[in-house]
């Protein structure tokens, strides 16, 4: 039985890879409670990497991430449809199950779980049970696409409550879904660690995204404009620029760099507005139209 504090060494970690080509895909909500019961009871640890699939290294590196802080790692795959608003791409969004399960055995999960909408709602996805969590769920991606956090916060609770995970992983790209699912956690008293996973970039600065897919060559070289942006505003920062300042430059430089910015903005970790002059930890967010393609990406301080 491995020591869930024996670290995943990179000789068993390159071992591991080799040896899980393929993963157990599971789609009943039994199967998978008998599962983590069955390695709850060997004593082991096991993480969640909650995903809605067509996955990318963005996300494999989430599920190696899970591996060093558990013994087993189950990745969830689900488009969940309440995130989605009606004017965004629910019925469009990629289904890929079978190339996700071979990039996750690859990566070293053990299951992946795939449930469908009627085992996630059991009665339907508008008469459920919902999780609202207050305050920073209506500000920025929250204006933006009303209701989404909603359906995140929503969803999250009942993976937690399939799954019963020690722990979950989530990207840091996402930095407002990471704080409203803190404070779910919180609120709600779910013993899980969570653990955010820096952002993995392109070599241009391009944050990993399922989303990029969607941009054409030369829109991929243009988005990269966004990480410099978030640089540019970071640099602005500690030389003293009013943030009111450092925010309406951004969206010029988004305007000026051919994107449709939907804010560009200075927060605090909590995504209050900080005072000018005011020390502490600050987060750049960006959200950006290019073309058709709507993308996000920040930068920690
Ligand atoms: O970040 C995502 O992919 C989704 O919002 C999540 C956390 C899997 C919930 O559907």
């Amino acid at each position: 039985m491995p020591d869930r504090r024996t670290p995943v060494t990179a000789g068993a970690h390159s071992a591991n890879l080799r040896k899980k080509a393929t993963i157990e895909t599971i789609t009943g909500l039994a199967a998978l409670r008998a599962r983590v019961a069955q390695w709850r009871r060997d004593g082991l640890r096991v993480a969640l990497v909650p995903t809605m699939g067509n996955l990318h290294e963005g996300h494999f590196s989430l599920i190696r991430l899970a591996r060093s802080h558990a013994d087993r790692v189950v990745a969830s795959v689900f488009v969940n449809p309440t995130q989605f608003g009606p004017n965004e791409d629910f019925a469009q969004y990629p289904r890929t199950p079978e190339a996700d399960a071979l990039g996750l055995g690859a990566a070293g999960c053990d299951a992946m779980w795939l449930p469908t909408v009627e085992t996630m709602y059991p009665y339907g996805a508008q008469a459920t049970v919902r999780v609202q969590v207050p305050g920073i769920t209506t500000t920025l991606e929250g204006a933006f696409r009303p209701g989404h956090f909603d359906g995140v916060a929503t969803v999250v609770a009942r993976l937690f409550n399939q799954v019963q995970p020690d722990v979950a992983v989530f990207g840091r790209k996402d930095y407002q879904q990471l704080a409203v699912i803190r404070y779910m956690v919180r609120d709600l008293a779910f013993a899980i660690e969570l653990v955010g996973a820096d952002i993995v970039r392109e070599d241009n600065g391009l944050a990993m995204s399922s989303r990029n897919q969607y941009l054409s060559a030369e829109e991929r070289v243009q988005a990269a404009a966004i990480h410099r942006c978030l640089q540019a505003m970071r640099d602005a920062v500690a030389t003293g620029t009013p943030r009111a300042t450092v925010e309406a430059e951004a969206s010029q430089r988004l305007q000026a760099d051919g994107f449709v910015p939907d804010y560009a903005v200075v927060r605090r970790p909590d995504l209050s507005e900080p005072a000018d002059g005011e020390d502490g930890p600050r987060v750049a967010l960006i959200a950006a139209r290019l073309g058709r393609t709507r993308l996000i990406d920040n930068l920690e301080w």
